[in-house]
Parts: structure tokens; sequence; C-alpha cells
């Protein structure tokens, strides 16, 4: 009997375990659950559907936010003539001629081969002259090689002139159209360089900066004049 009552009392003990067990797991997934719902609401409320983007990026792309600002907007050719010291800006510019040298020389007298000889081709008649057969389009076109002028014609030869004989796709980067001009106008031509345009960037008008950089672009220029011998 004592046997059976200890036996029962066991048993009543492991239910009783049993059930507290059962209680406080019940707990614990109550309280897992509200903390789940809770962390769901939560969500809903903070973050909505968007998805998670730092409002302020850790490191900028240099390239992509520049051009979405900037693309459309290309360098002025003034500003790329006076981006470097003249010297230098000719120097890069002899070098990008190796691409015109195929059918040009730029010589005082060169022979003419597939185009015109250059020499200072900058300041004279568009496609005139030269002891050359130039195309009807370029001939008629009127005016002469300034830095806009020939800003637009190293662009895009075609779109300068749709009936060119130069088959030269053109050169997309201001800055080679502009190392470019500079070259050929230290070559026998020497025109004074735009003047840098911060006075026009500046919508508010700073007036003493223009006559000031005036003074400097002809002070850039002198070197080319003295680089013209050695070419
Ligand atoms: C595939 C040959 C070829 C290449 C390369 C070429 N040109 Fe020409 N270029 C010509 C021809 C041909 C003409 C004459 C165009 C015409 O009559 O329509 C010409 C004309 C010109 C003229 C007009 C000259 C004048 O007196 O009006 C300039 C300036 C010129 N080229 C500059 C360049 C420069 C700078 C480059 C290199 C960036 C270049 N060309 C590359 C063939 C070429």
């Amino acid at each position: 009997m004592t046997q059976d009552n200890s036996s029962q009392n066991d048993s009543a003990g492991q239910n009783g375990g049993g059930d507290l067990f059962n209680t406080a797991a019940g707990w614990v997934l109550f309280a897992a659950g509200l903390g789940l719902g809770l962390s769901i609401l939560s969500g809903k409320f903070f973050h909505g559907d968007k998805p998670q983007r730092p409002e302020k990026l850790g490191y900028v792309i240099e390239g992509v936010v520049e051009e979405s600002g900037s693309g459309p907007a290309e360098m002025t050719m003034a500003e790329a003539l006076n981006k470097m010291p003249a010297a230098e800006q000719i120097a890069a510019g002899e070098k990008i001629f190796q691409k015109c040298s195929s059918c040009h020389t730029i010589n005082a007298g060169g022979a003419n081969g597939i185009g015109p000889n250059l020499h200072g081709v900058m300041g004279e008649p568009i496609g005139k002259g030269r002891g050359y057969a130039f195309s009807a389009d370029l001939s008629s076109k009127g005016g002469n090689w300034d830095w806009d002028t020939m800003n637009a014609w190293l662009k895009s030869p075609k779109a300068f002139a749709s009936g060119t004989k130069m088959s030269f796709a053109g050169l997309s980067k201001i800055e080679d159209r502009a190392a470019v001009a500079a070259y050929l106008n230290a070559q026998g031509s020497n025109l004074p360089l735009p003047a840098a345009p911060a006075a026009g960037a500046a919508p508010e008008g700073d007036a003493s900066a223009a006559p000031a950089d005036g003074a400097s672009t002809t002070d850039a220029a002198a070197p080319a004049a003295t680089e013209t011998p050695a070419q």
C-alpha cells in the first residue's frame, strides 16, 4: 500500500512537474509570439515596403554622380584651353596629332597628302587655298578657323561639313580637341587663347575678373610662340 501510495505520489509529482513545464513553455512561446508580432508590426511602421537604402551613401561613385550632374553640359573650349599651361597643352596636342599625321603634314611648306598641309591653318579661311582641292561643302562653309570652328570640326567633321572628304570620326573629348587646336595654333598661327571663362561662369559677373583673365591668357600664349621654331 505504501508502495502504491508512493508510486501514486511520484506520478502525481511528475504530472505536476509536466504541467509546470508546459505552463512555462507556454509563456515562452507566448512571449516569442508577442515579440515576433511586435517586430512585424514595428517593421510595418518604420520601414514600410521600401527597400532599405541609407539616405546618404557611404561613398560616392564619382563618375556616375558627376555625369548625371554635368554630363550634358560639357566643358567649354575656352575652359579646356585654359585648363593647363600652354606648353603642356601643346605637348598633349602633338601626341594626339599622330592620329592626323597619316593624312596631314604640319611643317612649313609640307606636302599635301590625303588631306592638306596644316601649317598655320588657325586663323585662315576654312577650306581654301593650300594648293589643295577641298570638297565643295568645306570650301563653301565660309569663315576662318578659330577656336570654336576648329572645336566643332574636330568633334565631328561630318556634322561640320556633311560632304567633307576628311574621313575621320572626330575627337569626342573636348580636352583632346583643345590640345590639338593648341598644337595647330603653335605651328605657324599663334592666335590668342580665348579668355578664361571665369566671368561667364559666375552669374554675379565679377567685372574685375575679366580683364585679369585676358591679361593672363595673353601671357599664356607667349610660350606657344617660343615653341614654334622647335617643331
Ligand atoms: C583619313 C585622313 C585624315 C585624317 C586622319 C585627318 N584628316 Fe584632316 N583632312 C583630311 C581631308 C581629306 C581634308 C579635306 C576635307 C575636305 O576638303 O572636305 C582634311 C581637312 C582638314 C582641315 C581643314 C584645312 C583647311 O585648310 O581648311 C583641318 C583643320 C584638318 N583636316 C585637321 C585634322 C586634324 C587636326 C586631324 C586629327 C585629329 C585630322 N585632320 C585627321 C583628311 C584627314
